[in-house]
């Protein structure tokens, strides 16, 4: 039995968790009421498998329902308080928040941006963005966000899926006090891509550019535009963004939201989860170029009319008090971050968070990665001195918002240290083996989602038939995320970790494929293959074998920086590997496959299991050598 802890705000609306289990599709249509829709939907969802539809016929605009329907009471409320890394700050207030985005709006227009055009957003933290993402939606153009550490490579293959006639960047970030050179990459991302007509370009850190023909300054078009812009009446399902992400195979795939029912999504676990209310000074410290910044730094905010705070640099700089500092001087209410960063700052000892004063706080959130229960336990004590409820959120880019969390907005339960309790309303979630049974309590099994939910994906851009076989073919009509999990016996949920071939480092979700492919496409190797082995803090880091191809006579040690610098390049800094391995030959069966399971064990420490189907054994030697090294 686990220990569990009993600190609820008293909420308990049974009556939801009912009204959602005996009927959710007429439950979420409750919910999408406390949107403003232009015109209702006829028919609350279309679901054929594995397509669904969500309040199809009704008309929206999620920039309207995030601003003009707070201009009326909160024009002069903070929305967002924005926090520089090198000190600067701004406070911008839905007032000013409506005048930008209207701005932009028309901007984007007078640049020939029509509906369902796509715009590449390349941006640091800073407030532009989100302003970029509500002009877009005011005007249905698709926004599609690229994490601002990403390469020009990475950036080059996006803009070329997604066929942007928009990109908007600018001239630097700044990143543990270093300016990022932002519009440069963009210049080497787009040579050659006519499509591409117009480079906007921010000037936040004020560095010299180089101005081409497609440049324009976002200061100077704003100044002259009108404030003025009429929001479009959009379909329900009318595509709200593209965010890529990593999948198992080959290069990033362009997850697609849409509309109405990512919104109610959105506003409704928001609310349950957080607790929202109109004085709360809320802090989710995810970059906006990941699904958590989508939903839960823009949209899900806004939605409500509530004051955030958006930091734009790394959280530990200058120091490790940075992000203590933050919730002090904003008297932040709620904070919402990754266990990655607890553990880095857990390390740093109590002295530092106990040294400010975090009285304000009263709910606190983690999301990404599973949190260790040591983890846990320290965020709730050390942070939330013993009265704030930890909120423990499973969720995926393509489920678009949370699915498991505890919902002290909602209901009280007991918290258990390292368990999202239980799914939200409306989810029938369990846990399966191999052949899609249900498997007995306690039991380590596949996660499956059994009904469609509102924040779901629409598609994979481009590619439904890959969407199909990525989520929905392993378990007929279930949606399949990927994760290890189990249920205890009080039918908590523990989530267990990736069950594919995808990492998660630093709660950054990277491909095995997409980086092994960068890694073979230096002349000298002949094969790769990569994995995940435990890390104190980033909870996994990333270790390379390598085999060169015959003859190559190069200095492993020259080798290894050409390879780091390649991934640094095609990929971006985050994949980069811990270490990288030279050997003969990789473990494969005897029809050729690399036995990732086993490189997964190995590096684990666990039992190799059945190796009969192994073509040599002397590869598994060299593989464990290598580990063994490490350790
Ligand atoms: C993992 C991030 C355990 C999981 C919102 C999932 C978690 C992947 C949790 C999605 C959590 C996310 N506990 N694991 N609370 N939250 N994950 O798309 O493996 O970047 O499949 O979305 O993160 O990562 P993504």
């Amino acid at each position: 039995m686990s220990e569990t802890y009993n600190i609820g705000l008293g909420n308990n609306d049974a009556e939801t968790r009912l009204n959602a289990d005996s009927d959710y599709v007429s439950f979420w249509d409750k919910q999408a009421r406390n949107l403003s829709w232009f015109s209702p939907w006829s028919k609350t969802l279309d679901w054929h498998p594995p397509f669904a539809k969500w309040f199809v016929g009704g008309t929206i605009n999620a920039s309207y329902n995030a601003l003009d329907v707070h201009q009326n009471s909160k024009s002069k409320k903070p929305a967002i308080l924005w926090e520089g890394e090198n000190g600067d700050s701004r406070i911008l207030t839905y007032g000013e928040m409506f005048a930008q985005v209207q701005k932009f709006s028309n901007t984007l227009k007078s640049l020939g941006v029509q509906k369902g055009d796509r715009v590449t957003l390349y941006l640091p933290m800073i407030p532009e963005l989100p302003i970029a993402m509500l002009a877009c939606a005011r005007i249905g153009a698709i926004h599609t966000v690229i994490f601002s550490g990403f390469s020009a490579t990475s950036i080059r293959d996006r803009v070329d899926d997604s066929k942007s006639k928009v990109i908007v960047t600018a001239d630097g970030g700044y990143r543990r006090g270093k300016i990022v050179p932002l519009k440069e990459v963009v210049d080497e991302a787009i040579q050659g891509f006519d499509f591409v007509e117009n480079v906007i370009v921010v000037q936040r850190t004020k560095n010299e550019i180089s101005i081409t023909d497609k440049d324009k300054l976002w200061d100077e078009l704003l100044k002259d535009a009108s404030d003025v812009c009429p929001p479009e009446k959009l379909q329900s399902t009318h595509p709200l963004y593209i965010l890529y992400t990593s999948g198992t195979t080959g290069k990033p795939k362009g997850v697609l939201h849409g509309t109405g029912g990512y919104l109610t999504h959105l506003y409704s676990t928001f609310k349950w989860a957080f607790d929202i209310k109109d004085s709360d000074v809320f802090f989710c410290t995810a970059d906006i170029g990941w699904v958590t910044g989508h939903s839960y730094v823009v949209y899900a905010p806004l939605l409500h009319g509530a004051t955030e705070i958006m930091y734009e640099g790394a959280p530990d700089f200058p120091d490790a008090s940075r992000m203590w500092d933050i919730l002090q001087k904003y008297n932040a209410t709620i904070f919402y971050t990754t266990p990655t960063a607890l553990r880095m700052f857990m390390k740093f000892g109590d002295d530092i968070p106990n040294s400010f004063d975090l009285s304000s706080l009263r709910l606190l959130g983690t999301v990404g990665e599973p949190i260790n229960p040591e983890v846990w336990k320290w965020y709730f004590k050390t942070i939330g001195k013993e009265k704030c409820p930890i909120i423990d959120t499973w969720w995926q880019t393509e489920t678009g918002g949370m699915l498991i969390s505890p919902l002290p907005g909602l209901e009280t339960i007991p918290l258990k240290p390292g368990s999202g309790t239980r799914p939200i309303p409306g989810m029938n979630i369990t846990v399966v083996d191999e052949n899609g049974e249900d498997v007995a309590p306690n039991t380590k099994g596949y996660l499956v989602i059994k009904n469609p939910w509102p924040g779901m994906l629409l598609t994979l851009w481009g590619d439904d038939e890959k969407y199909k076989k990525v989520y929905w073919s392993k378990y007929k009509n279930c949606y399949y995320p990927g994760d290890y999990a189990l249920k205890d016996s009080d039918g908590y949920l523990w989530l267990l970790g990736r069950a594919d071939d995808v990492l998660k480092v630093a709660g950054h979700r990277i491909g095995t494929a997409e980086l092994e492919s960068c890694i073979v496409s230096h002349d000298d190797v002949a094969e790769s293959a990569v994995c995940g082995i435990p890390d104190e803090v980033k909870g996994e880091v990333i270790i390379a074998f390598v085999v060169l191809k015959q003859g190559v006579a190069t200095d492993t040690k020259i080798l290894e920086k050409e390879l780091f610098e390649k991934i640094r390049n095609d990929v971006g800094a985050i994949a980069t590997p811990k270490q990288i391995y030279f050997v003969s030959k990789l473990p494969k069966t005897r029809s050729g496959k690399i036995m990732r399971r086993l490189l997964k064990a190995i590096g684990n420490n666990e039992k190799i299991g059945d190796v009969s189907t192994l073509e040599d054994g002397a590869a598994v030697t060299e593989v464990q050598t290598a580990f063994d090294e490490i350790q």
